[in-house]
């Protein structure tokens, strides 16, 4: 399973990071620091979490 970040639409709410801060990493003005993210085994719930909440819908699973 992968994560795709549309950082085009990222405001920088920083609700990915607080579901999960080792997938969702930052960059120094706190906006997706990565647009294609490899999901580990066990990671999917939170995965799935993200996308829901973020407010600009600019997180996708694949
Ligand atoms: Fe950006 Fe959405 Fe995360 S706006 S910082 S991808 S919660």
């Amino acid at each position: 399973m992968k994560v795709s970040i549309d950082l085009d639409k990222c405001c920088g709410h920083a609700r990915c990071y607080a579901v999960d801060s080792e997938l969702f990493q930052l960059d120094d003005s706190g906006y997706a620091l990565r647009a294609d993210i490899d999901i580990p085994p066990g990671a999917e719930d939170k995965a799935r979490q993200a996308v829901n909440e973020c407010p600009e819908r600019a997180i996708s699973l694949h």
